[in-house]
């Protein structure tokens, strides 16, 4: 444990909730600017739409998820939170970002595609990104005893294995 690490943890969780505001605000309005997309459209409109979109993502939404990401990962080790919930709640992660990544393609379909591709529905997006999103919320803020979940063996035990490549040396 980094003891001296320690009184950076409230700036670290205000970092985490910051960041994951405008990563999670910022998936649920992306697929909703998408879906003002019309062909109808005039090119300045498009071109209006689709800056808007691609600076959103590239700028804002996907740096504040690194931020969340790394912020949490070092809570993780000083917090110590080793428990089952916290799992849990890295799948729910995984998740949001698959929906993530699924809001980037579809920005970059629309700017590629000169307005010719039709975005999905924006309810299906927002829907794949706030289903994880309110379970992480609950595992997160209502921290289940998920111990009775009873995990393999080999999971829970070191491998005791080598790397089946050589580490150079120094
Ligand atoms: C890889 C991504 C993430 C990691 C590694 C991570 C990890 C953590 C850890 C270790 C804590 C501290 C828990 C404690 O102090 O007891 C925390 C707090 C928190 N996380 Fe995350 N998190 C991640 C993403 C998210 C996301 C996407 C959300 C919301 C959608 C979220 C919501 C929260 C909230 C609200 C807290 C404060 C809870 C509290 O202090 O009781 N986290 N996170």
């Amino acid at each position: 444990m980094i003891e001296w690490l320690l009184p950076t943890v409230p700036y670290l969780k205000a970092a985490h909730i910051a960041a994951l505001f405008l990563w999670c605000g910022g998936i649920i309005a992306l697929p909703l600017m998408l879906s003002q997309h019309d062909p109808a459209n005039s090119r300045a409109d498009y071109g209006r739409i689709r800056q808007a979109t691609h600076m959103t993502y590239t700028l804002a939404v996907t740096p504040m998820a690194v931020v969340a990401v790394v912020a949490g990962t070092w809570l993780i080790f000083l917090r110590e939170t080793y428990v089952p919930w916290l799992y849990a709640k890295l799948f729910f992660v995984a998740l949001l970002v698959g929906a993530h990544a699924w809001v980037g393609h579809i920005v970059v379909r629309v700017g590629e595609t000169k307005g010719r591709y039709q975005p999905p529905h924006p309810y299906l997006v927002v829907a794949a990104a706030l289903i994880p999103m309110i379970a992480i919320l609950w595992l997160v803020l209502s921290k289940p005893d998920l111990s009775w979940i009873e995990f393999p063996a080999w999971l829970m035990e070191p491998g005791n294995r080598q790397l089946p490549f050589e580490i150079p040396s120094r």
